[in-house]
């Protein structure tokens, strides 16, 4: 499949590099910025594409490279670098921002701080140098760019030449006069960006010219292949969490491998929704489902978690249980080494700082990524993650794909952790069940409001302070709960979901009349960033 690879040098828009470039048909993939481009594109290098599949992978064709902006000034001494293998490679090139300013600073060229620095829209035009350059082709003479730059290139470097400039007289836009490479210094991955998807168009179709073969079917199709070669007649195990992720994961090793070499394994922690595990159970005995297990760890899980209340430590403890229950099961039905599969998406590996950009920092570990049971797996190519390139939307145009029902594909996503992580300090079953009944009537009233579909993830979290009410004449020592409700496109990032003040007071009171241990409900109104969207 022809794919873009993206180097990542840390911006925030990198992820939106790689969704537009989907949205024009076309892969995209994302490396750390100082990737060796020569030993991941090879000696392929515009050759023709090779097979789909070799040795149960999937084998991406590479027919253009993107460099990312980033938070560094190209001249620090800390600025990331690309690997020297970048300017070996005869595959086209698009610098954005920072990536433009880096390959003129590594090509003579000069790159200094402006004096005014250029952000939001500003207008550039085409130079005559411009007029004719593939990359500007068939836009207009003039068109509102989106800048966010305090640098910029000051003199071009060897070989390249200005095609456009912001109406501050900067260029803002750059080719080279020989070899196959270009750069903007503004964001045309930004919506707001008049005639960026048209930029990104021109490079990726026109320039790199790649087919655009990316569409949810023809991923299946791959991703089906890829799994077949690599598992052969092994079995494979799924572990079950609840989620969307998993459940799509499950659908597609039903649908692709045979039904009889799939173990699913569901472990009810004690960390479940209400009515959670009974559902997870149903929908995939209707999926076909022939090895169905579930495990009631809830006692081993909350034992571990006695008295611990940091959230690193008990995301480690949630994960390793996990897979320690996982290994006892499959000796305990005879399943020889088996192939683990998991639901892991793209996010969830970026998150754990095992995504992209090599000063991607850890977050948070989810526990599907980190623990070192999983990495020792991992290590031995054990772990199979067939939606690790995906993001959560993406995810569930997949199951649609593969005929899941609305009401499984549509779900709020999530956390493998699950209420381990929304019980803020220690985890009780007191504490799990006032959880649960209260995320329950919270996530009824969005239903029965028509909201469930307009936010992203809504859930309660239980704070580890109690405060004082007042319930007919009595005094009251209740828990405090916090809703969360927030709107985002992957949970990269996410905003706040603006309730109407009349719903929030409903859902409050709709809590605190069932739930008598209950005493103040309150609403989170922090988006991500500077917060995360679970509080742990
Ligand atoms: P944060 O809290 O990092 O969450 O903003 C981003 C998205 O990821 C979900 N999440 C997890 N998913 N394992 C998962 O599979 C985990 O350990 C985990 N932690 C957070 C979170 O619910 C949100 O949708």
């Amino acid at each position: 499949m022809d794919t873009i690879l993206i180097l990542d040098y840390g911006s925030q828009y990198t992820q939106l590099i790689g969704r537009r470039i989907r949205e024009l048909g076309v892969y995209a993939e994302i490396l750390p910025g100082d990737a060796d481009v020569g030993a991941k594109t090879g000696p392929a290098d515009l050759q023709a594409a090779g097979p789909a599949v070799v040795a149960g992978q999937v084998v991406s064709h590479y027919v253009g490279i993107v460099l990312s902006g980033s938070p560094f000034s190209a001249y620090d001494e800390a600025a990331p670098r690309p690997h020297p293998s970048l300017y070996e490679s005869r595959l086209p090139v698009l610098g954005i921002c920072y990536g433009i300013q880096r390959m003129t600073l590594d090509s003579g060229g000069q790159v200094s701080r402006l004096v005014e620095r250029e952000y939001g829209r500003k207008l550039v035009h085409k130079t005559s140098k411009g007029q004719a350059n593939s990359l500007l082709k068939g836009l207009p003479a003039e068109f509102s760019s989106w800048m966010s730059h305090g640098d910029s290139v000051v003199i071009p470097g060897n070989g390249w030449e200005i095609i456009a400039e912001s109406e501050g007289g900067i260029p803002a836009a750059l080719a080279h006069a020989s070899l196959p490479r270009w750069g903007v210094q503004f964001h045309p991955e930004v919506s707001h960006c008049e005639c960026g998807l048209d930029i990104l168009g021109n490079f990726v179709l026109g320039i790199c010219k790649a087919k655009p073969e990316w569409s949810m079917g023809a991923y299946l199709e791959q991703t089906a292949e890829s799994l077949k070669c690599r598992v052969g007649e092994s079995p494979v195990l799924l572990l079950i969490s609840g989620g969307v992720d998993s459940t799509v994961t499950g659908a597609l090793l039903l649908k692709t491998l045979d039904p009889e070499k799939v173990y699913l394994l569901y472990i009810d922690t004690g960390l479940m929704r209400a009515g959670e595990s009974e559902e997870v159970m149903e929908n995939l005995a209707r999926l076909g489902a022939r090895h169905l297990f579930k495990v009631d760890a809830e006692e081993r899980f909350l034992e571990a978690l006695r008295g611990e209340s940091d959230p690193e430590r008990k995301r480690r403890i949630i994960g390793d249980l996990f897979v320690r229950i996982q290994e006892e099961e499959v000796a305990r039905l005879g399943i020889p080494e088996a192939y683990l599969v998991q639901g892991t998406l793209y996010t969830d590996l970026i998150e754990s700082g095992k995504g992209v950009g090599n000063k991607a920092q850890t977050i948070k570990s989810h526990h599907n990524v980190r623990s070192p049971l999983i990495m020792e797996k991992r290590a031995k190519g054990l772990v199979i993650e067939p939606l690790d390139r995906l993001y959560k939307d993406e995810v569930r145009a997949l199951g649609r794909l593969l005929g899941l029902p609305e009401s499984i594909v549509s779900r709020h996503p999530f956390p493998g952790p699950g209420l381990g992580v929304r019980i803020l300090g220690e985890v009780t079953k007191e504490k799990c069940d006032i959880l649960r009944q209260a995320d329950q009537v919270y996530i009824e009233e969005l239903r029965s409001r028509g909201l469930y579909n307009k936010i992203w993830q809504a859930f309660c979290v239980l704070l580890p302070v109690r405060a004082v009410g007042v319930a007919g004449d009595e005094r009251t020592y209740g828990y405090v709960v916090a809703l969360r409700a927030v709107v985002s496109e992957d949970g990269m990032t996410a905003g706040v979901y603006p309730f109407d003040p009349a719903d929030l007071v409903a859902i409050s009171t709709a809590i605190t009349n069932r739930n008598q241990k209950v005493g103040r409900v309150v609403y989170d109104v922090s988006s991500k960033p500077p917060a995360t969207i679970e509080w742990e």
